[in-house]
């Protein structure tokens, strides 16, 4: 990734915290998607009375980008508030694996420079549709 998708999926990040609900926790995240073809696409975590339904920012930006008909994805940059960042929770590690198990993660505060891992790194030995006698399906079929 060169250094201005770098700055621009960082900026969405950020951006998408701010667009968080999380009257709970008061523990806004935001997350960012790189497809193939350079676009973005972000979401926030939203959170919910009944605690365990709330919803994590990358786990949202997944939902939209394949509602957008969207799972060619890259790279994911997670951005924070707090010392350290947070990186993606083990249910988001597991999510996004499905759609590319060598994902570039990028792990951002509210400023400075980020993170960089590689999603095998954080989710070495996963369980994935190669269990279940499939290939990932191709971008646009059900
Ligand atoms: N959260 C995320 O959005 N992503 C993560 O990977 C870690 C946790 C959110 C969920 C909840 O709204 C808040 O952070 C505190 O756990």
């Amino acid at each position: 990734m060169d250094e201005e998708t770098e700055v621009r999926l960082l900026q969405a990040a950020r951006a998408a915290m701010a667009l968080s609900y999380a009257p709970y926790s008061h523990y806004p995240v935001g997350a960012a998607l790189l497809l193939e073809d350079g676009r973005i696409v972000s979401g926030a975590n939203i959170e919910n009375a009944a605690y365990p339904v709330s919803l994590c920012a990358e786990r949202t930006a997944v939902a939209a980008a394949l509602s957008c008909g969207r799972r060619d994805f890259m790279a994911i940059a997670v951005a924070s508030r707090g010392d350290p960042p947070a990186p993606p929770c083990g249910a988001c590690r597991q999510v996004l694996s499905e759609f590319n198990p060598s994902l570039r993660v990028l792990v951002a505060g509210e400023s400075g420079p980020a993170v960089h891992h590689n999603l095998a790194d954080l989710l070495p030995w996963s369980f994935g549709p190669r269990h279940l006698g499939r290939d990932r399906a191709p971008s646009g079929s059900a």
